[in-house]
């Protein structure tokens, strides 16, 4: 780091030395719909419906119209992970083929439910998990015979989408579950669509610095037409695995909720995300612009393949 980021005061980074670089401006953002975000807190509060509220089914129906899925709202992106593997009854002895390159959660949750992660390679310029390398991670684990291959799931990493054609057309052939972590990249397109529509089921997280982030911790799972058979499934997995009627549990769940506050603050999110969207993309132009010439030194900003866009 240069003295003169070093010397920033005004740096806010609350995780670790002092030092370093602030990743995002939170707060500006924030200040820019403080007064729409108390009004949207001073209206869950007179509601009194903390858990559970409109608000959160209304963000289910902003974001189902906006993704072209069937939107569940959840806690956390890790905790969409859980419900997604658990949906789909994946547990020992199976295998989940994820990038070597990503946020823990994404290999976290497989090893929490009892299966095996696999690791596989990616691309060196989208750091996207790598088509090729899926194949032959798959035919090794196969030719071993220890694991049942079950899964992928693909991170679309620092906001550009992984390449969805070719792993959906080899999880259709492979029999896989296509799993789209999709945590980093909610805005994003592929082939001029939303990258929820494009898995079996697709997760997000709104922790506060993503995309569309909330003040807390959230996250959604989006069913498209190949999952929507477990929407209800996934309704009682988030909720204790609750049955037909209240306190009556008919499988083992979490407590996955999506806070009714965190879902009126992510409402108000919604009015300013594709002008955020944008603005990402500013910032990371001047980057991407400010770094050219430095090849040489080894320094290669990630490109945006041409059928994407990156958030
Ligand atoms: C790729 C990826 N997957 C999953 C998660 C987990 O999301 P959350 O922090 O909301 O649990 C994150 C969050 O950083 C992420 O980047």
């Amino acid at each position: 780091m240069s003295s003169s980021v070093t010397s920033n005061k005004t740096a806010i980074w609350p995780y670790g030395p002092k030092n370093i670089f602030p990743f995002m401006n939170l707060k500006l953002q924030e200040l820019r719909i403080r007064p729409q975000l108390r009004a949207a807190f001073e209206s869950v509060m007179d509601s009194g419906a903390y858990i559970m509220g409109p608000q959160v089914r209304e963000l289910e129906a902003r974001l189902s119209e906006m993704t072209k899925t069937t939107t569940l709202s959840c806690s956390s992106g890790t905790d969409a992970l859980i419900l997604a593997l658990m949906a789909y009854d994946i547990g020992p002895g199976h295998a989940v083929f994820v990038p070597s390159f990503t946020f823990a959660a994404t290999a976290e949750t497989v090893r929490l439910l009892g299966a095996t992660p696999v690791f596989v390679d990616c691309t060196a310029h989208t750091y996207c998990i790598c088509p090729q390398s899926l194949k032959e991670a798959y035919e090794q684990i196969k030719a071993l015979g220890k694991l049942e291959p079950k899964a992928i799931i693909s991170v679309d990493l620092f906001g550009h989408p992984v390449e969805y054609a070719t792993l959906s057309s080899f999880c259709a052939k492979a029999n896989l579950v296509f799993i789209g972590d999709c945590a980093q990249s909610c805005g994003a397109t592929y082939n001029g669509q939303p990258v929820e529509s494009f898995s079996d089921i697709a997760t997000t997280s709104f922790y506060p610095a993503k995309p569309l982030g909330c003040y807390g911790d959230g996250g959604a799972l989006f069913l498209t037409e190949k999952s929507s058979y477990l929407k209800d499934k996934l309704k009682s997995l988030r909720v204790h695995g609750e049955g037909k009627y209240r306190y009556e549990h008919v499988r083992i769940g979490i407590t996955g909720r999506l806070d009714t506050l965190q879902a009126a603050f992510l409402l108000e999110k919604l009015t300013i995300f594709s002008e955020e969207v944008a603005l990402r993309q500013q910032v990371a132009n001047q980057y991407t612009n400010g770094l050219k010439g430095l090849e040489k030194k080894g320094v290669i900003p990630p490109v945006v393949e041409p059928v994407c866009t990156s958030v």
